[in-house]
């Protein structure tokens, strides 16, 4: 059966305490209990933009992102439970079809094509040129557009209004920058990039959340060493985290910022008694790319 299922939930994820440490009081905002195969920082990105395909009458939504991507897993999902066609435009090659996530996206009935990487900027640059496409309706990379920040600025509510502190982690900037837009005055916003080099995350975020009095940071000092790999010492974080919450993190973005947090109380950075957010944004499909156990 066909649902609309964001015109079906009230969708305010709850606030969870985790535990006091360091000085500080620590929760967490459980987004990624939105949707078990979409839920976290994809729904809110979706919400918007499926309901204006189908409002347009679209058939089906394509979008593009890489091989292991949570946005492309997430779409195919979103799509299936809707009734929409989807199809996905994978940055890399044929051989990458049977890796979990694009047979997961198979399995929800996406067609899944290929670009090579040498294409691949012009091909999104045409596909910003001309998106809506006879039925096709167009999401960009990471769902990152004006639809995704108006989801996303609905992640924070009135039971998240108390708090000090709000991490994030961060890959387009679009989920930091909606957290930003709504946040409360006296709150300070962190966002931990998952990569080296973020300046365009940057500028992003500076460009939408302009006018705004919040501040906010992203953080460079916890991205790892190397992109899309999972360090050692990151996997030991997210067991013990596991272990003392019963929560699991996504290998990349909230087990980022939920040791970015903990490592700064721990230096002693909030006030004493400070009340801290992790939000948690999903991802948990990202664990398919990996053979370990959690
Ligand atoms: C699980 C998860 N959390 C956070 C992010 C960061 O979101 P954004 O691209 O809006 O910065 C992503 C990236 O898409 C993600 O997959």
């Amino acid at each position: 059966m066909i649902t609309d299922v964001w015109q079906l939930k009230p969708e305010k994820s709850e606030v969870v305490p985790l535990f006091s440490k360091y000085g500080c009081n620590f929760s967490i905002l459980r987004e990624d209990l939105l949707h078990s195969d979409f839920g976290g920082n994809k729904w809110r990105k979706l919400k918007y933009n499926v309901l204006d395909a189908k409002s347009k009458s679209f058939t089906g939504i394509e979008t593009v992102g890489g091989a292991f991507s949570n946005h492309i897993a997430a779409t195919a999902a979103a799509c299936f439970k809707q009734g929409l066609k989807c199809k996905i435009w994978v940055r890399g090659f044929e051989s990458y079809r049977s890796n979990p996530t694009l047979q997961w996206a198979e399995n929800k009935g996406a067609e899944v094509h290929f670009i090579r990487p040498e294409l691949y900027r012009a091909f999104l640059h045409e596909k910003a040129s001309f998106p809506n496409t006879g039925n096709w309706y167009f999401i960009p990379e990471g769902g990152s557009n004006e639809f995704a920040l108006k989801g996303c600025e609905e992640i924070l509510h009135e039971n998240t209004a108390d708090f000090d502190a709000l991490f994030c982690g961060v890959g387009t900037g679009t989920t930091l920058s909606g957290i930003i837009r709504t946040a409360q005055t006296h709150q300070v916003v962190y966002g931990l990039p998952i990569m080296k080099k973020f300046d365009d995350q940057k500028r992003f975020i500076e460009q939408h959340t302009l006018g705004s009095k919040i501040e906010w940071k992203l953080l460079d000092d916890y991205s790892p060493l190397r992109f899309g790999k999972l360090e050692p010492e990151q996997l030991e974080f997210i067991r013990s985290f596991k272990n003392e919450t019963s929560i699991l993190l996504d290998p990349f973005y909230t087990s980022l910022a939920a040791f970015a947090m903990l490592d700064m109380a721990r230096k002693g950075c909030f006030k004493p008694n400070s009340n801290i957010l992790l939000i948690h944004t999903g991802g948990l499909q990202g664990w398919n790319g990996f053979s370990v156990s959690i």
